[in-house]
């Protein structure tokens, strides 16, 4: 796909050459930008009944007289938010996705004007409905033909508005790649797949990249993590990926993804209904991955460093067992009452090892708790960290992406939970409160870093009908980021 900007001639709208125009409408009425040919069509539906001035609502007319492009779809643009802009994309395109249109202009009418963060939506949401996953399903074919949407705008504001584009391809480039990895299968998609896609991304973008096998991890005494990979007969990999975008002196920022590429639960095994969703479990790698792409493919200068633990999590009888004790790298010893919580058996390790790149932050981003999906639904990922400044920044980087998070409590009270007689913690607590403790747990490996986590159970995927991988949250990771460079 190729988005880019164009600049009006002297008919206006009207006049735009593309097989459709979308036009973003803005405000309570037609406005007086809007050329005859499209106010008459505008006007006739609204006073019809047929089109409202509310965010979502879409008109569709085809080959309206006077006006060049044989399709035109309008959509309100509501309060003229940023997300608003994007409901209405979304809505406008699904008339569109199907049809013979190739070439799409975008333009705006209601006295509104376009900026960097709307032509960085409008990126977003085009990739967002287009994408179609293939890689295990060849015979799906492609609804829509769309291969150029350019953004209609004043001359003077191209420099800009590209530049919002460039943002929003890269972010979207990142995005579909995180999707792309959790979409497939785990028989596909396994901690070796993960590592190549690593190496991909490195080769072309310039990245350096390591990965450790387990005799690596043994010789570091990754204990926790490799209790968790000890029951499948598929090869753990530890893969850290670095971009160097910053000056040397810089401290990195660490993002740390949760890469479990199947979670039958182990011992403590899952029950069958939708089991098949596990093989999202390595959401949080994939958005790592997807950022680290998005990042270096804009050439941030900023030192970024993506580790990710990546194993399945198998009963067997290598398995790990409720009640065994191991020793995690930071030589916490842990005992695994639960073999279904090995998200934060496998993240405790990754994050003691962040330790040695004396990072500036360290976010971890996990599919951790079915207690999270409870909590805050499929909208807001929940964001946990106690440390104000870094929450207010992952927040902020959420709204602007449109990828929103929550924040959610820490006290010390949570902690009890994890008290046991034989180690010094245990791998889970009661029902209640259970992304909270999760999130505890964790924190008992931060001691020496400025640490927040990221529970995206319920924001990386979509199950039922729509069921796929949403690529959340490589946008408002790369915004965080972003924010971060020089
Ligand atoms: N990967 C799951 C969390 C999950 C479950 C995400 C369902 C999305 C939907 C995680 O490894 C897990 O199994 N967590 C347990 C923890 C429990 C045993 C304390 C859970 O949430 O049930
Ligand atoms: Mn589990
Ligand atoms: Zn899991």
């Amino acid at each position: 796909m190729d988005f880019k900007t164009q600049v009006a001639g002297s008919a206006g709208l009207a006049g735009v050459a593309a097989d459709a125009l979308l036009v973003l409408v803005g405000g309570q009425a037609v406005h007086e930008d809007l050329e005859a040919p499209l106010a008459d069509v505008l006007g006739a539906a609204t006073k019809d009944g047929d089109f409202a001035f509310k965010a979502g609502h879409t008109l569709y007319a085809h080959r309206v007289a006077g006006v060049k492009a044989a399709r035109v779809v309008f959509a309100a643009t509501g309060d003229g938010s940023v997300k608003h802009l994007r409901k209405a994309v979304l809505a406008a395109l699904a008339p569109l996705r199907s049809g013979g249109t190739k070439a799409l202009a975008v333009a705006l009418s209601g006295g509104h004007a376009w900026t960097a963060a709307m032509a960085e939506a409008l990126v977003g949401a085009v990739a967002e409905a287009t994408y179609l996953y293939r890689e295990t399903k060849p015979s799906a074919t492609p609804a829509s033909k769309l291969a150029t949407v350019s953004l209609v705008c004043a001359k003077g504001d191209v420099a800009v508005l590209s530049g919002g584009l460039r943002r929003g391809e890269a972010i979207a480039d990142g995005t579909t790649l995180a999707r792309e990895c959790a979409n497939r299968p785990g028989n596909h998609c396994t901690p070796s797949f993960l590592a190549e896609q690593a190496r991909k991304i490195a080769k072309e973008h310039g990245l350096k990249v390591e990965v450790l096998d387990r005799k690596d991890c043994e010789k570091l005494g990754m204990g926790s993590f490799l209790a968790v990979a000890q029951g499948s007969d598929e090869p753990l990999k530890f893969i850290v990926a670095r971009w160097n975008g910053g000056a040397k002196a810089d401290a990195p920022v660490v993002l740390v993804g949760k890469g479990i590429t199947f979670d039958t639960g182990g011992i403590s095994i899952k029950p069958a209904s939708e089991m098949d969703e596990m093989k999202f479990d390595m959401g949080g790698a994939a958005s790592v991955l997807g950022t680290l792409k998005a990042v270096a493919s804009l050439k941030a200068k900023v030192n970024l460093i993506g580790i990710i633990p990546a194993c399945e999590n198998m009963p067997s009888g290598r398995a790990i067992k409720p009640g065994d004790v191991v020793k995690s790298l930071s030589g916490q010893t842990i005992e695994i009452l639960n073999t279904d919580a090995e998200g934060r058996l496998i993240l405790c390790d990754a994050l003691t090892y962040a330790e040695r790149f004396k990072p500036a932050v360290v976010v971890d981003i996990a599919t951790l708790t079915g207690a999270c999906v409870i909590a805050l639904g499929h909208h807001r990922s929940g964001l946990f960290s106690a440390d104000d400044a870094l929450a207010h920044e992952l927040l902020a980087a959420g709204e602007q992406a449109l990828d929103p998070a929550w924040r959610m409590p820490l006290d010390e009270e949570y902690d009890e939970a994890l008290k046991t007689h034989y180690a010094d913690m245990a791998n889970v607590g009661p029902r209640a409160g259970g992304s909270i403790t999760a999130a505890k747990f964790l924190q008992r490996f931060t001691a020496k870093l400025r640490w927040a986590h990221l529970d995206i159970a319920g924001t990386a995927w979509k199950s039922g009908h729509a069921k796929g991988a949403t690529g959340r949250p490589v946008p408002l990771l790369t915004h965080f980021v972003l924010a971060r460079a020089s």
